[in-house]
């Protein structure tokens, strides 16, 4: 049987270069840019092959992406280079104790769920700083996310997750009305961190 860097890499070993370009971010960063501050630091969690990490490079931010993926830090990192942007990715098995000696303006997870990790990410949160995060849900209208229910999200269950943030924005359609429009299978959040 496969360890998840195995599996995770021969997943990403099929992806060419182009599916690093920031075109391929999240929603939920690409809808909401102008939000995202003109500089600063973010972090992208389980970056992949770090589209997320590419968009906020080329908004200005200095940007860290860890993903347990060598295969992937790889390409990223390669697209970086090519690309001149300022990221710096990094393969790391992801774990409570992985960014706690950093704080960010900005963290982005998207299509990753390890709901252990919801208060060490609000602490790797600098003071106004914001959460994007954008992920699979339980209810869902086509069979296209993970089928492991440890890895989906249950009703509002981001607000509770990060309920110390202030709620910039959520977003969670589920099974109400017409299937083929609006947000479908995923929810998204953002957050802000208030020290008052
Ligand atoms: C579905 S992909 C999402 C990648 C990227 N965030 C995106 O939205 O395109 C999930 C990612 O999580 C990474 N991953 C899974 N478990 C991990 C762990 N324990 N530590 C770090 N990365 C992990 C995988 O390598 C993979 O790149």
């Amino acid at each position: 049987m496969k360890s998840p860097e195995q599996h995770w890499d021969t997943i990403h070993s099929k992806a060419s270069l182009t599916d690093c370009d920031p075109t391929h971010c999240a929603n939920v960063l690409n809808d909401n840019a102008f939000l995202l501050p003109s500089n600063g630091t973010a972090l992208d969690l389980a970056c992949g092959l770090g589209a997320n990490a590419t968009f906020l490079a080329t908004h200005g931010l200095a940007v860290t992406a860890l993903d347990i993926s060598k295969v992937a830090i790889n390409k990223l990192s390669q697209y970086a280079t090519q690309h001149t942007l300022n990221i710096k990715a990094y393969e790391q098995k992801i774990d409570l104790d992985s960014f706690t000696d950093f704080a960010f303006d900005v963290i982005v997870v998207s299509r990753f769920l390890d709901r252990r990790l919801s208060n060490a990410i609000i602490e790797a949160l600098k003071p106004d700083g914001l959460l994007f995060y954008q992920t699979f849900t339980k209810e869902k209208t086509a069979p296209t996310s993970p089928s492991n229910p440890d890895y989906l999200l249950n009703r509002n269950e981001l607000l509770t997750l990060f309920s110390p943030l202030q709620v910039i924005l959520y977003r969670e359609n589920g099974l109400v009305g017409s299937p083929y429009v609006g947000l479908r299978n995923q929810a998204q959040f953002i957050g802000q961190k208030h020290n008052n």
